[in-house]
């Protein structure tokens, strides 16, 4: 089941796998979570919510129309290569199509690049290095 969720629930999953051992819970939250239009998703498998993915209203580059930005993509390891953040991220899709939205961007780690070609992203940047977690690029895909 996937569904709407609170900054809250985000954090316990964003503190374990986006920066295991280096943050508190606390620290896990992003400024934009409190952008005005800013959403979570969460996927539950028994209960359990073992996958997230956080967007916020927020432009980038040349693009014009409404961009939203997506932070946050996880899914718990155990679960990982099981399809479920591509159900999640299709389901966002879905959603943001019906909203006025006209492109979706991330900043993704290069060790993640895979899983958003497969979901139709497309690199926009060069290479470039988030201090603390590695290497990036840009991805851009778009809505509408
Ligand atoms: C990136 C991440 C969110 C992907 O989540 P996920 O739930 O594992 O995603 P999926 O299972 O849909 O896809 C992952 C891989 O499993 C494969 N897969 C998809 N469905 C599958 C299935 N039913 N059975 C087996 N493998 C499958 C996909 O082909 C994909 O392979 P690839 O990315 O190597 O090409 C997850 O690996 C993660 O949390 N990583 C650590 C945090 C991170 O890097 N987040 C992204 C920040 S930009």
């Amino acid at each position: 089941m996937i569904k709407f969720i609170d900054t809250e629930e985000v954090l316990p999953i964003r503190k374990e796998v986006l920066r295991p051992g280096k943050l508190t819970l606390d620290e896990c939250r992003f400024p934009t979570d409190k952008l005005p239009g800013a959403f979570h998703l969460g996927l539950y498998l028994r209960g359990e919510l073992v996958s997230i993915a956080s967007f916020h209203p927020q432009n980038y580059g040349v693009y014009t129309g409404e961009g939203l930005q997506l932070r946050g993509m996880a899914t718990i390891e155990e679960y990982r290569g099981r399809g479920l953040g591509n159900q999640l991220l299709n389901f966002a899709i879905v959603y943001i199509r019906g909203q006025k939205v006209n492109y979706l961007w991330c900043n993704a780690r290069k060790t993640a690049l895979q899983f958003y070609l497969n979901m139709g992203f497309e690199q926009i940047s060069p290479e470039f290095e988030v201090r603390g977690i590695g290497p990036h690029y840009v991805l851009y895909i778009k809505i509408s």
